[in-house]
């Protein structure tokens, strides 16, 4: 297991945050929807009450390398600076003297947020160098960005090789919720998996039908397991829906059944929207699948990118025991795999 925010005295110290601040942005790069940003916001306040000396830092997008106006961090340090109630500082860059000497002059309880690190392709490279550089700029690590420890980048997976390491409050409850529904979870479960793409998803639901009752999963995932000749683990587990694999929505029958079992349940796991959720003429089954979950009263646990993006549209983040940060990270814990960012953490 990881060390804690708690295990180590942070006050006067440089503590250098690993945020994910990859939030959806439209084409000038202002924020659609901050969720992210908003979940960061109990770590940061924990340490501006330590009196910590406090360095942010998160990519956005995939600028592979170069400076992407559109990808710059100001309006993430704006809307940081309006949920904390301070102003947050902005770097022009991620590493070198000038950065070292803004985080060397901060002030007890003050933020200073970094520039986009993906503009350094070192980071997505891996490199070690640049770790070692980032390094420099805090006395203590902490990784608070969920959303992106599935990925080996330099700011991830190699920073505990430089300094003294730990899991921020997000990162520690991400894996305390997905523990808990892995481990120990009251029973009946239900897993509820939209979306397509059967090949990113088949290590997952092969996984977690390890522990669920009943494993829902979309029409298109259906039809390709139809069609590729996907085999799983716990076939009488899987329920699909009625009808047309194919359809653009859930059909009635299939909206009746599968809220049945989510109405009977006492933990879901939901990953992925159903059919074309996006047009709202077709978004009604996903919605009734929202709306059973949090009726039901079960422990619900909610995540990936467009399914977040939907319940917030809808205003129904309140509406679920814990709605994760992590897309792909979230699958890829939840599939059992060792992610670099926590492996590195231990
Ligand atoms: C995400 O949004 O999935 C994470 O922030 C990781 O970003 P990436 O998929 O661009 O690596
Ligand atoms: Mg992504």
């Amino acid at each position: 297991m990881f060390k804690t925010l708690k295990d180590f005295s942070v006050n006067g110290k440089r503590i250098l945050v690993r945020c994910d601040f990859n939030v959806p942005i439209d084409k000038k790069g202002n924020i659609l929807d901050d969720f992210r940003i908003k979940k960061t916001i109990p770590t940061i306040e924990y340490l501006v009450g330590q009196r910590a000396k406090i360095i942010l830092m998160s990519h956005l997008g995939e600028p592979d390398g170069k400076v992407v106006p559109e990808l710059k961090l100001d309006k993430v340090a704006e809307k940081l600076s309006e949920y904390l109630n301070f102003s947050v500082a902005k770097a022009d860059d991620c590493v070198g003297p000038e950065i070292e000497s803004e985080a060397n002059s901060l002030g007890e309880g003050e933020v200073l947020l970094l520039e986009n690190l993906r503009f350094h392709k070192e980071e997505t490279d891996n490199n070690h160098d640049f770790a070692n550089k980032l390094s420099y700029l805090g006395d203590i690590y902490v990784n608070d960005a969920f959303g992106v420890c599935h990925r080996n980048n330099a700011s991830v997976s190699l920073m505990p090789q430089f300094l003294p390491s730990c899991a921020g409050l997000l990162l520690e409850k991400e894996i305390e919720v997905l523990d808990k529904v892995m481990k120990n979870p009251e029973k009946p479960m239900i897993a509820i998996i939209g979306g397509k793409k059967v090949e990113t998803k088949s290590k997952f639901i092969d996984n977690i039908s390890k522990v669920a009752d009943f494993v829902i999963i979309s029409g298109l995932i259906a039809k390709e397991v139809a069609e590729k000749k996907v085999i799983f683990k716990y076939p009488e587990k899987i329920l699909v829906p009625s009808g047309d694999l194919g359809e653009l929505d859930i059909n009635e029958e299939t909206i009746k059944m599968f809220c049945e079992k989510i109405m009977a349940a006492k933990t879901i796991i939901w990953n992925g929207p159903f059919g074309k959720f996006e047009d709202p003429k077709y978004a009604k089954g996903t919605l009734a699948i929202a709306n059973a979950i949090s009726d039901s009263g079960a422990f619900s646990v909610v995540g990936g990118g467009e399914t977040v993006e939907f319940i917030a549209k809808q205003g129904m983040i309140d509406k679920f025991s814990w709605v994760s940060t992590g897309g792909g990270a979230m699958l890829s814990y939840l599939s059992g795999e060792e992610l670099p960012g926590i492996e590195a953490l231990e």
